[in-house]
């Protein structure tokens, strides 16, 4: 049986190297794996830390656009916008009555952004994590990709699926998997290779956005933090972040094993080498893709109608889980008995 796949991405922040390795080629490969793949903008999310709300269109029209761009294709997925499909936050809600005030209270990712706000900690970060539950639960989905970073969320949603069957009925909500990969979860920074590549908290030039120009892209591998061994080992090993980091890009965005690089490596000169060929190599990858964000950037009429037919075929499969839900919480009225 082909799984249902769900993920949600940001449109906060301009896409990096790591988004993409990490997350939206996963999208994309998951075309072919899902039945269906679904992928969804989360708008609503974007609305719990200080935002400005004409940006907030924009970022999804960017992010809408860049999906495009890198392959996903409306008619083998399921691409629509959070705030379009008003059953997440009815979810959103009901599953509330499931989930523990100290399970939200302790979750890293509300402590760090909570103590980074610098007027209102609104009530939407508690509940942040109740939403993506609500997300994916609405679709039944079997498998969520998600980077590492996402664990904690997705093991609360996993709780909160599991408690709401044995409360209410078992078999009712599916009880998600993630999926983390092996290679893009850990795409570092390349100035400061101990942390990952990341939109909030990295360096400029340590982060390769997916629209930086080729001269820059190339600029920023040139400068990337190696290590000062002498003779320069051109190998991957816990000790040498930098050159671990610029081996795993090249083999991420070359389609090959990392220790197929190593090998080709073995006669390099010196990390000026391998800089030079994961500089070209993502250069050449993102190329087309930045022709094609170019032009789908330009049309945002086009873009909203994707996200619209998007929304339509999200809304039917929520719909009857929403159904289901209620029925079971004894909320609304009674559903009429199925016929046939
Ligand atoms: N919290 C996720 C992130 O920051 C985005 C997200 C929202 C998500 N809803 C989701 C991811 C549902 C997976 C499934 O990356």
């Amino acid at each position: 049986m082909s799984p249902v796949i769900f993920s949600g991405i940001q449109p906060t922040g301009r896409k990096h190297l790591g988004n993409y390795i990490g997350a939206i080629t996963q999208y994309v490969a998951g075309q072919d794996r899902g039945d269906p793949a679904i992928y969804c903008i989360v708008d609503l999310h974007a609305t719990t830390v200080a935002y400005d709300p004409a940006e907030l269109r924009d970022r999804v029209h960017d992010t809408t656009a860049v999906l495009l761009a890198a392959g996903l294709d409306p008619e083998r997925c399921i691409l629509f916008r959070q705030g379009d499909v008003a059953e997440h936050t009815e979810l959103c809600w009901l599953l509330t009555s499931v989930t523990a005030l100290g399970e939200l209270n302790r979750m890293h990712q509300f402590r760090e952004k909570s103590s980074a706000q610098r007027e209102l900690i609104s009530a939407g970060l508690l509940l942040y994590p109740v939403l993506q539950a609500a997300d994916v639960l609405a679709y039944r989905a079997h498998e969520v990709p998600v980077g590492e970073d996402q664990r904690e969320h997705l093991e609360l949603m996993r709780n909160i699926a599991e408690r709401f069957n044995g409360r209410f009925g078992e078999g009712t909500l599916v009880v998600p998997e993630h999926r983390i990969p092996p290679v893009g979860a850990r795409v570092r920074d390349l100035q400061e290779p101990e942390r990952k590549m990341s939109t909030t908290g990295g360096s400029e030039q340590g982060t390769v956005y997916l629209l930086d120009d080729p001269a820059t892209i190339r600029r920023k591998f040139k400068r990337a933090v190696t290590d000062s061994d002498d003779p320069p080992v051109l190998r991957r090993s816990d000790d040498k972040a930098g050159v671990t980091n610029l081996i795993e890009i090249l083999a991420a965005v070359r389609g090959v094993a990392p220790s197929f690089v190593e090998a080709e490596l073995a006669g390099a000169r010196g990390y000026g080498d391998l800089k030079a060929a994961v500089g070209d190599a993502v250069v050449d990858e993102l190329a087309p893709l930045q022709d094609r964000y170019r032009q789908l950037r330009a049309q945002e009429q086009a873009l909203e109608d994707v996200l619209a037919a998007g929304a339509g075929k999200a809304r039917a499969i929520a719909a009857a889980t929403l159904a289901d839900v209620r029925e079971a919480m004894g909320v609304g009225p009674p559903q009429p008995p199925p016929t046939g």
